[in-house]
């Protein structure tokens, strides 16, 4: 365990990642460990947003869309983030929102699960995933009959991959937790049982190594405002396996979607492959940002690209964890002590002082977050995260919590974003 803050600001000197920390604006005294919930704003994106502004949108206006490429910037991007999920060019494409891309891949899922197989109607999911996928698989199996079959841990999730199930529906790292999934593993545990597979991918893309071929996934979703740096609300990703991408006319049928938009045919008829998944006219600006995000995470290519991410995100999970460990007692790790099934955050639990603590953290500047029960949530984005913020993180904790400045009115009350 590193025991002193000089042995964090050494392991910073020797990080061969450092430099990519210079890619962002990052506020004087903070220390920021949120983002898994918003990256940090890329140096670069201000000035590519000013200029699709002035220049391609004030100058060039509508003839923009050919000959600033902007109608294949889902396209463009969506191979970018392809290269860090281990999809092919051609393969991904930048859509919508996460929970939009997962109604879409979802109702692609079931419906090709249950061809030929009019059993296979249920979704099996984990009670503890993202709120959002439950919601939607719940409203889809409203619709379409089928029954949603939640487990309360892992190990349950096999027993359930009966003659029923459709689709296996997970989220490959935890939001709350960090807990991660073997994504290959449970890949050809669903293949084997039948049903196909559905990962929503928020916490891992550009954060934890994805080799989606390698695992012969079937669909996925991700986000493009945590690890990938998009910005506030920035579009997501969807990526199908091409063995599926066009067997399916996925539900939401825009004219993005359409094999000729500009033919403006009355009848829908879908493009090939996963521009099929497409639906109406990308948000041009949001594009903009989040390819400048997406390039940030890019820039650890040469350094070693995810595997090297993932090694310094380890690193710097295991410090603060220890840290913490070491001195604040009172708090217990919610998140794998086993570094295979952690991902890119450490969270700990209290069952009712969480809030308040985050809060008073974030007085002194630094940035996690709370997630209901009693979850103190610290995501570490080896981009732009040092050793030394994690050390400093944990003693601000220990602070807090010996000092009773949690107590504190005003770290009380219940904001709307948590
Ligand atoms: C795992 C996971 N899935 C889905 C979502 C929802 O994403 P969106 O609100 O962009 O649709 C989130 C948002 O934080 C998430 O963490």
């Amino acid at each position: 365990m590193t025991t002193t803050r000089d042995d964090a600001l050494a392991l910073d000197a020797a990080d061969p990642l450092a430099p990519l920390r210079e890619q962002f604006v990052l506020p004087d005294g903070v220390i920021y460990l949120d983002g898994n919930s918003l990256g940090v704003l890329p140096r670069a994106t201000p000035g590519r947003v000013r200029e699709v502004v002035e220049a391609e949108w004030g100058q060039g206006l509508i003839r923009s869309w050919n000959d600033a490429g902007w109608i294949t910037l889902p396209q463009r991007v969506g191979d970018k983030i392809g290269r860090l999920v281990g999809a092919r060019p051609g393969e991904l494409v930048v859509a919508d929102s996460t929970s939009v891309n997962l109604f879409k891949v979802l109702s692609a899922a079931l419906a090709l699960a249950s061809e030929g197989e009019p059993q296979r109607l249920d979704v099996v999911s984990e009670r503890s995933n993202f709120p959002t996928d439950l919601y939607i698989a719940e409203a889809l199996l409203r619709e379409r009959g089928g029954r949603l079959v939640l487990v309360d841990a892992p190990e349950a999730i096999l027993p359930r991959l009966d003659g029923h199930c459709a689709v296996l529906l997970l989220t490959h790292v935890n939001y709350r937790t960090g807990r991660m999934h073997d994504l290959a593993a449970l890949t050809r545990a669903a293949h084997e049982a039948g049903a196909l597979v559905v990962w929503d991918l928020a916490h891992s893309a550009g954060a934890v190594p994805v080799d989606l071929h390698a695992a012969n996934a079937d669909f996925a979703v991700g986000c493009g405002y945590k690890y990938l740096n998009g910005g506030p609300g920035a579009p997501a990703f969807v990526w199908v396996h091409p063995r599926h991408a066009d067997r399916f006319r996925q539900p939401l049928a825009g004219w993005m979607g359409h094999a000729s938009p500009f033919e403006f045919e009355p009848g829908y008829r879908p493009a090939s492959g996963i521009a099929r998944y497409l639906v109406g006219t990308p948000p041009l600006l949001s594009l903009a940002a989040l390819d400048c995000g997406v390039d940030t995470v890019l820039a650890a290519e040469p350094l070693g690209g995810i595997a090297a991410l993932r090694a310094k995100s380890l690193a710097l999970t295991q410090l603060f964890i220890g840290h913490v460990e070491a001195l604040c007692p009172q708090l217990e790790l919610a998140s794998p002590r086993d570094d295979a099934a952690r991902g890119s955050q450490a969270c700990f639990a209290h069952p009712s002082m969480a809030y308040p603590v985050v809060q008073a953290l974030i007085a002194r500047g630094v940035i996690g977050d709370f997630r209901a029960p009693d979850i103190l949530r610290f995501g570490f984005t080896p981009l732009y995260t040092r050793f030394v913020d994690a050390w400093d993180a944990a003693a601000h904790l220990h602070a807090v919590l010996a000092g009773g400045e949690w107590r504190r009115p005003e770290f009380n009350r219940r904001q709307a974003v948590t």
